[in-house]
């Protein structure tokens, strides 16, 4: 569907969008298939959406709750953080039984339920799979750490250590290397029982499978199937790069420096990303492609270049992952900031880089600091979260959207180590205050608790700002964060052009207006993003990008003076505002328009 009608302009807030663009999300959406590609996917971290039973923690038939919201917004699935029995050291990222569901968040039945009630509202749910590691409650590591002749000893990942002293010392005996978990401190940890050392990436009640052991692949594909069978969209893969490690636990190398927990920082070449894990992704997408419905894997890849993205793609081949996410946009390190040449740069390497896959684009998830808190400079922060949301939603690209990113939550960090629930930040306080700060209750209202919950003793502090920052607030106001966002991703459904165009920069060598031609003349549509705190007027050579200049039609935009623009030259974009306008008419002569 076009988006056609009447131009509404919002003038107290300086918003303009077209009527269509309302009316679109309220219908289903007309995606080809597959159905993921340039979807919008919606991270919910269950504990924190929405509590239905008064306990201060969110739960299931909270998320159900609130799908007339999550349709009103237009997503097309939601990820759901995990969910299964745990014994919540990593709030639920430790899972002792992959096949039910926590009694805290809910029932097996309450799953099934809001699987098929988000299906009344064309929303798909995917669900979060850990197969790196299980919880040290898991009964497989139950038995696997109770005799060294259990059948599920070699589940894990066990060392024998070498002969040595000092404080990781048991019996005469240290880890086998220098290995250092991503929490602090040694990834091993003896068992007396067995008298050996288990190796964990993260927590040390989060042992690592030994995926060499073909038994553990065929369990791990047995519990997607199950819930592949219940009806999920896909899984979204926890800290898959980490599937694997050297088989000779060769010591890794130091890069010089410590981490926030004093660890010396090491280049993770034996513990990330070895070759062997693309067999198993090879493997696991042969499992989801054999049922129908185009069930997708996300996979959580921190990767450096984006040679090694398009690896988990598959390269040319596209038999691995369908959308391993590009981190490398949204997250570009310790010092983010707005940065026209770095975003330009980034979007082109994945426009052409992927052998033509679909990037996955994030600025926001559960173990971020939220990007309003990396971008923003406290002065123009409502507009550099449309500008933010702009860029997610008008590049080519499934785009990935984090509770309250739409409403410009805040983080909001423990003031106090003794407030502290994230282990991580429990052990690295000052320095690293761990993850509570972006899990804080979704804000609803600006009532109690923000509406998250009827229990004044939410499990995270309700943050005050949700007087102001809050959906109900923000929906009445036609030019809030969260109108852009709604109206940015309706325009998405509804313009081919921003869904399935090429992407051309213009202007390439602007240092502070980023700027790009989606599709071509005659419906083509130009996204230009002032990303600096001056006011800047460009005249954007779309002749120069291959495309004959033609009159426009702004579509959305929080320039007020933009409204009316009628073509590409002389326009003056305020700090870090956004203008989206269509080209249209018929093609006029380079000369006289351009
Ligand atoms: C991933 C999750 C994170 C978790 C870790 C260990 O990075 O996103 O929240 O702590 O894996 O499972």
């Amino acid at each position: 569907m076009r988006l056609t009608g009447l131009l509404v302009a919002l003038a107290a807030t300086g918003v303009l969008i077209t009527g269509g663009a309302r009316a679109a999300a309220a219908t289903p959406p007309a995606h080809r298939a597959p159905w993921w590609r340039g979807a919008v996917i919606y991270e919910i971290y269950p504990r924190s959406f929405q509590d239905s039973n008064g306990d201060g923690r969110g739960d299931l038939r909270g998320i159900e709750r609130r799908l007339g919201y999550l349709q009103w917004l237009g997503v097309d699935a939601i990820w759901i953080a995990p969910m299964y029995p745990s014994p919540q050291v990593d709030f639920g990222y430790d899972i002792s039984n992959y096949e039910g569901v926590d009694p805290r968040f809910g029932s097996l039945a309450d799953m099934e339920r809001l699987i098929a009630a988000a299906k009344q509202h064309h929303i798909r749910v995917i669900l979060d799979m850990v197969l790196n590691h299980t919880s040290d409650r898991h009964p497989w590591f139950i038995a696997a750490s109770s005799s060294r002749s259990d059948p599920k000893h070699d589940w894990y990942v066990w060392s024998d250590g070498k002969p040595g002293r000092g404080p990781n010392a048991h019996d005469g005996r240290v880890p086998p290397n220098n290995w250092v978990s991503l929490f602090g401190g040694s990834a091993w940890q003896w068992v007396p029982a067995v008298h050996q050392f288990y190796y964990h990436a993260f927590y040390r009640q989060q042992p690592d499978l030994n995926w060499r052991n073909p038994q553990v692949r065929r369990a791990m594909f047995a519990v997607m199937r199950f819930w592949l069978d219940r009806g999920v969209a896909g899984f979204r893969l926890d800290a898959v790069p980490q599937l694997f490690e050297d088989p000779k636990l060769r010591d890794e190398r130091p890069l010089g420096g410590v981490n926030a927990f004093g660890d010396p920082i090491l280049d993770q070449s034996r513990t990330g990303d070895l070759p062997e894990v693309h067999v198993v992704m090879r493997e696991l997408r042969r499992l989801v492609d054999s049922y129908p419905g185009d069930r997708v894997l996300i996979g959580e890849t921190y990767l450096p270049t984006i040679q090694d993205l398009d690896r988990w793609y598959g390269g040319a081949r596209h038999d691995e992952l369908q959308l391993p996410m590009d981190m490398r946009l949204g997250f570009h390190g310790d010092h983010d900031h707005l940065d026209a040449a770095a975003f330009r740069r980034r979007i082109m390497a994945a426009e052409s880089g992927l052998h033509g896959s679909e990037p996955l684009f994030v600025f926001d998830n559960h173990d971020n600091v939220r990007s309003i808190d990396r971008y923003g400079d406290g002065r123009h922060d409502p507009m550099i979260n449309e500008l933010l949301g702009s860029v997610l939603l008008t590049t080519r690209a499934t785009a990935l959207l984090y509770y309250g990113e739409e409403i410009g939550m805040h983080t909001t960090p423990p003031a106090r180590r003794s407030q502290v629930r994230d282990p991580i930040g429990i052990r690295g306080w000052p320095k690293e205050k761990g993850r509570d700060g972006e899990r804080t209750p979704m804000q609803w209202t600006p009532g109690p608790q923000a509406g998250f919950s009827t229990n004044p003793r939410t499990w995270l502090p309700v943050p005050a700002n949700h007087a102001t920052i809050n959906v109900q607030t923000e929906r009445a106001d036609p030019g809030s964060q969260l109108n852009w966002y709604r109206h940015l991703i309706a325009l998405r459904r509804g313009e081919s052009a921003l869904r399935d165009g090429r992407l051309r920069m213009l202007d390439p060598g602007d240092p502070n207006v980023l700027a790009y031609l989606r599709g071509d003349a005659g419906g083509g549509i130009v996204i230009a993003m002032n990303c600096s705190a001056v006011a800047r007027t460009v005249s954007l050579h779309i002749a120069a990008a291959g495309v004959q200049p033609v009159p426009v039609e702004t579509l959305l935009t929080n320039a007020p003076g933009l409204r009316d623009a009628r073509s590409l030259r002389n326009l003056t974009l305020p700090p870090y505002a956004t203008w989206i306008a269509r080209l249209r008419g018929r093609p006029r002569s380079s000369a006289s328009a351009n």
